[in-house]
C-alpha cells in the first residue's frame, strides 16, 4: 500500500488537502490542468512513456494531475488505497463491472438501487452474460440465499435512493467473504463524511460525485474508491482503455 504524508491527518484536513499540487506560483487554490494530452521532451521520452518504463503523463484519458488530485483525496477521505475517478456515477458502477466481472458471472444486488443500475445490470451486463439476482436490502438470509457458486459481487446502495432504506455493511461483507465474492458499496448518499464502507470490510466504495460530494450542482462525475490487496481491481486500466475518465475541469469542482 503506497503512504501519502495526508494518511495521519485529520479528516477535515484531507478534505481540503489531501492530493493537492503544488505549483511553483505559491498558489493558495488548486491548479487545473485543462489539457487532452501533455508534451514530451523527446522521442525517446515518449517511447519511455508508453511503454511504461517512465512514470508520467500522456493523455487525460488515462491521468491527469488535477483529476488525480480528486481521486487522492477522495481515497484518503474513504479510507482507500486507490481511487479511480470517472465521468458519472453510472460510469464508475459500469466500470466496477467491467473491471471486476467476465461472461458466466453473477452479482447479488440489493432490491433498493438506483433505477439506472438496474437498467445496466438487467439490460447491458446481462448482454455479455453476468446475470444479477435481487435481494431485499435488510434481509441477511435473503442474501446468504441468493449468492451461487458463480457469484463474485455483492452490490448494495446504502442509504438507498430514493427508500433510504440502511443495510449492515459489515455482515454483508463477512458474508460476501466466506464466500469468495467482493462486496461493493454505492456511498453516494453518505459520503464519506458519514459513511466508510472500506472500514467497514467492504471491497469498493463507490460514488456519484454529482451529488454530495460536489455538493453544489456544477459537476458530473463518480469514483470508485479500493480498499487495496486486489479488492479493487481493474479500475484504472479500465479508465485507460474503454475511457469512462472524467474530464479536469469538472473534476476540480469536487476537491
Ligand atoms: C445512489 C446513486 N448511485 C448512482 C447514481 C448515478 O450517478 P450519476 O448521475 O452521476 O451517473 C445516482 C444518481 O442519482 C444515485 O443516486
Amino acid at each position: 500500500m503506497d503512504l501519502h504524508e495526508w494518511d495521519a491527518w485529520a479528516f477535515e484536513t484531507q478534505a481540503v488537502r489531501a492530493g493537492q499540487l503544488r505549483s511553483n506560483e505559491g498558489e493558495q487554490s488548486e491548479p487545473i490542468f485543462p489539457t487532452s494530452s501533455f508534451r514530451f521532451n523527446s522521442a525517446a521520452q515518449a517511447a519511455a512513456r508508453f511503454s511504461g518504463n517512465e512514470p508520467g503523463n500522456i493523455y487525460s484519458r488515462f491521468t491527469n494531475p488535477t483529476v488525480r488530485t480528486f481521486e487522492q483525496r477522495l481515497a484518503a477521505l474513504e479510507g482507500g488505497e486507490r481511487c479511480v475517478a470517472t465521468s458519472s456515477g453510472m460510469a464508475a458502477i459500469l466500470s466496477t463491472c467491467i473491471g471486476l466481472l467476465k461472461s458466466g458471472d453473477h452479482i447479488v444486488s440489493s432490491r433498493s438501487i438506483f433505477g439506472s443500475t438496474v437498467v445496466l445490470f438487467d439490460n447491458f451486463m446481462a448482454k455479455f452474460g453476468v446475470s444479477t439476482s435481487y435481494v431485499p436490502l435488510t434481509d441477511l438470509d435473503a442474501w446468504r440465499a441468493a449468492i451461487r457458486p458463480d457469484t463474485r459481487l455483492l452490490f448494495v446502495e446504502t442509504p438507498s435512493n430514493p427508500l433510504t432504506e440502511v443495510a449492515d455493511i459489515a455482515a454483508l461483507a463477512e458474508l460476501a467473504h466466506a464466500h469468495g465474492c467482493l462486496l461493493a458499496v454505492d456511498n453516494c448518499f453518505c459520503t464519506p463524511a458519514l459513511q466508510q464502507p472500506l472500514k467497514l470490510g467492504a471491497d469498493i466504495a463507490i460514488h456519484s460525485a454529482t451529488k454530495y460530494i460536489d455538493g453544489q450542482g456544477r459537476c458530473i462525475g463518480g469514483a470508485v474508491v479500493g480498499r487495496g490487496g486486489g479488492g479493487g481491481g481493474g479500475g484504472r486500466g479500465v479508465g485507460r482503455s474503454p475511457g469512462p475518465a472524467p474530464g479536469p475541469v469538472y473534476s476540480l469542482g469536487f476537491p
